[in-house]
């Protein structure tokens, strides 16, 4: 039951920085999302942000009485990974759709109880894979998938930045480190170009002197997929910012930087390099998380699956534990393979200009 103008009420859970940041901002950018409560544990962003954005605010003590509520009909869950499960799960059970950022969850079996979750209650669950309504990104998995740069054979990626050892990401071992943080997006990415999914995983691991993260705080990951294609991506909490991909397929190459970032002056850009033709291609600076927003609340009025759902969520979260394995101990891991998915399409880009975004409230960046 959407609010009186038809829009989806939103309540997030977690003021954070990505929900300070981009998400809070990002849902007045959209015609159909509204935002009208915040769950958070700190009473001065309570106090602070409901009074910016005109909502209401409730304590962690309080979630179901949010969810019984009838204030809301969504969720947006930002906590740090390991809390996913606590909020998606009561909400779902409450007929509550619910965005989830990503990774879905620190295991597996985490993700399976919300997918069945989801499928018994008929509650929405969606991730928050933000670049599958980017028109860049859409764009460039089109490309590819038409074919236009041949068998896609190879694909390559770094994905780097310096998280401050006061966040809780260096703070919860493997489950809060790089791989589950950042690798989503590469992983993501080339199950989406490849359109296949991994079947063996190789990692290597370091720990850079200095940084005290209690995991590998770079971690290089090898993928074999089917047909004898390969991918490769390393991520980082301890190298400065860098974010790239790089696809050769056999009759072309597509080299994308920024790909996976988004905000003030990241337009997603790549060059595509067919025959003796080079072309840059660069996108306008969109709000990426109207866009993802605008999106799931479409789902929600049209009655329709969302693209990234629970299944899409898993199939990332799967490789991840691989890696992890991979790690531990030093051999390849196999994986049972699964059919490829159908995978966002075109239909879901959302172009909306960037929000304005106001100062933080007692809460700083991730990174340095
Ligand atoms: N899609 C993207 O581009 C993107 C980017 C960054 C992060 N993320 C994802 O978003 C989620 C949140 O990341 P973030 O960067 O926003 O983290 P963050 O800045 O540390 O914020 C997390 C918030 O969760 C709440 N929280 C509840 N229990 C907590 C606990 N035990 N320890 C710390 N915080 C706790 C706090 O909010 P209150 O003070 O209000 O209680 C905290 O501010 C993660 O799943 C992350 O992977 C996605």
């Amino acid at each position: 039951m959407p609010s009186e103008d038809g829009k989806i009420r939103y309540g997030v859970v977690g003021g954070g920085s990505i929900s300070q940041g981009a998400f809070m901002p990002g849902v007045g950018q959209t015609r159909n999302s509204t935002l009208t409560a915040l769950v958070t544990g700190d009473p001065d962003k309570a106090d602070r942000l409901a009074t910016l954005y005109g909502i209401k605010a409730y304590r962690y003590e309080d979630y179901d009485r949010l969810l019984k509520s009838g204030e809301i009909d969504a969720v947006y869950v930002a906590t740090p990974n390991f809390r996913h499960l606590e909020f998606v799960l009561p909400a779902l059970e409450a007929g509550i759709h619910v965005l989830l950022e990503k990774p879905m969850a620190t295991n597996e079996t985490d993700c399976h109880t919300m997918i069945e979750a989801a499928n018994r209650t008929g509650s929405k669950l969606m991730i928050a894979y933000r670049l599958h309504s980017e028109p860049g990104t859409l764009e460039i998995i089109e490309r590819v998938r038409a074919g236009e740069f041949g068998e896609p054979r190879l694909f390559t990626s770094t994905f780097t930045q310096t998280v401050k050892l006061s966040n809780h990401r260096t703070q919860h071992g493997f489950s809060a480190g790089p791989v589950p943080d950042m690798g989503p997006y590469p992983l993501n990415m080339v199950r989406q170009l490849f359109a296949a999914e991994p079947i063996e995983v190789s990692a290597v691991g370091v720990k850079t002197p200095g940084r005290d993260i209690g995991t590998w705080d770079t971690v290089t990951v090898s993928l074999r997929f089917p047909d004898e294609r390969l991918a490769q991506f390393t991520v980082s909490y301890s190298l400065p910012d860098s974010e790239r991909f790089q696809l050769i397929g056999s009759e072309g190459e597509v080299e994308a930087s920024p790909c996976f970032g988004y905000g003030e002056g990241v337009g997603i850009a790549y060059r595509a390099h067919l025959q003796e033709e080079s072309r840059r291609v660069t996108h306008p600076v969109v709000d990426q998380f109207a866009g993802e927003t605008a999106y799931f609340s479409d789902c929600i009025l049209n009655n329709e699956v969302p693209e990234a759902d629970g299944q899409e969520g898993w199939r990332d979260v799967r490789v991840v534990a691989a890696i992890e394995r991979a790690l531990q101990t030093g051999h390849p891991q196999v994986l049972e393979p699964l059919p490829a998915r159908r995978g966002p399409q075109p239909g879901q880009a959302r172009q909306f200009p960037l929000a304005k975004v106001p100062e933080m409230i007692d809460t700083e960046m991730p990174t340095e």
